[in-house]
């Protein structure tokens, strides 16, 4: 049988992103202009057994890995039933929360299998947060990532670092490491619609290890294996229970190792992060047909490279990123 999910570079794609809403208790700004985004109508987003139906299609041709992102994937009102759902199919299923009141879902995601956590943090210092995500959370945050370590959740914290704003936090973050088992990443900022990026405003992975570099010595400075299709380059101070890494999409992107597919909340598919083609499963599914030459379709028009920016100098050409949408309603 064919394999529908092998795009004409030879990359698998085993790992399925799927944006549950659009909307968000935060508003961070790197995700979404100030005034907030058109949000697709109601009847425009996929229910619960829409997301089934469309996530069990994947699954039957391959896909092990599924992860739930918004938005603010615990604000959608059914999430207990989407993750009831999704547990029945042989996947890991995983989330990325900006964790503010994921302590009313601990018993909840145990019960469906999540194990794996990725939290969004970018700052240590609650002033900071207010202003990153203009909203007074901080301390709900903060306290949540010790709670779902407490609770055995194996948990990653993203900080998407911006330059003159919190890079002088990078070593806070890494010493939060030291008695914590979690993994933080620092992200290099990416552009989408919306959140007034240019190259100046992104912190480099070379920068990045340019601080480490200066308060570790080369001795404690541990590089660790990644796993395949990692988003990330894994390192750790040794004698630290924790680790962190870097996430460079923009400087030194894992493209050649992609395996991800996007699906968004009104069921658009996206090939990937980048990409400014979407693929429609949601009406092609609705109108009773069937969704898979649709996906391979898609798949087989997937860029090698971010989505046809492949080189720094597309990057920056806002024309090229700019009917993008924002990160909110992509979901990272
Ligand atoms: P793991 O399952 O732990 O590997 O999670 P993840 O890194 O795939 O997902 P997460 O939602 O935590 O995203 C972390 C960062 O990686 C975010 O900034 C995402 O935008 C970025 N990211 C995730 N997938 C991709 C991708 O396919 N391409 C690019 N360029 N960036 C991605
Ligand atoms: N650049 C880089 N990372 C981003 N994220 C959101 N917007 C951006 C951006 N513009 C990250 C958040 C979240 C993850 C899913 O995507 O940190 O944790
Ligand atoms: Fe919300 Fe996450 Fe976007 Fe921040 S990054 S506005 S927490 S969806």
């Amino acid at each position: 049988e064919k394999n529908i999910l092998q795009d004409s570079h030879g990359r698998d794609h085993g790992y399925l992103r799927i944006s549950l809403i659009e909307r968000c208790n935060l508003r961070c700004t790197y995700c979404m202009p100030e005034e907030g985004v058109q949000l697709s109508p109601k009847s425009h987003l996929m229910t619960y057994e829409e997301i089934y139906e469309i996530a069990k299609t994947f699954v039957n041709h391959g896909v092990t890995k599924i992860r739930l992102t918004g938005g603010e994937p615990l604000i959608r009102k059914d999430i207990p039933v989407i993750l009831e759902k999704l547990a029945t199919l042989p996947v890991e299923l995983s989330i990325t929360s900006n964790a503010v009141i994921i302590d009313k879902f601990i018993d909840i995601l145990k019960a469906n299998g999540v194990k794996k956590i990725n939290v969004s943090l970018d700052s240590l210092d609650a002033a900071k947060f207010k202003h990153i995500t203009r909203r007074h959370e901080f301390e709900k945050v903060y306290n949540n990532i010790l709670l779902l370590e407490k609770e055995g959740f194996t948990v990653k914290v993203n900080a998407v670092l911006m330059k003159g704003f919190n890079e002088n936090e990078i070593i806070d973050f890494i010493h939060f490491t030291k008695d914590l088992p979690i993994s933080v990443r620092f992200i290099e900022f990416m552009p989408f619609d919306g959140n007034k990026w240019d190259m100046s405003k992104m912190v480099s992975y070379a920068e990045i290890m340019n601080y480490v570099n200066t308060s570790f010595t080369k001795d404690q400075i541990v590089r660790l294996q990644d796993a395949p299709n990692d988003t990330s380059k894994n390192y750790k101070i040794e004698g630290y229970k924790g680790s962190f890494a870097i996430i460079s999409s923009v400087t030194n992107p894992f493209c050649d190792s992609c395996n991800r597919l996007r699906l968004t909340a009104n069921g658009q598919l996206k090939n990937c992060l980048f990409s400014s083609t979407e693929s429609d499963l949601l009406t092609t599914l609705r109108t009773g047909n069937t969704i898979e030459p649709v996906i391979q379709k898609a798949v087989q028009a997937k860029f090698k490279i971010r989505g046809g920016m492949d080189t720094l100098e597309k990057l920056q050409q806002p024309k090229l990123h700019n009917n993008n949408r924002s990160m909110i309603t992509i979901g990272g």
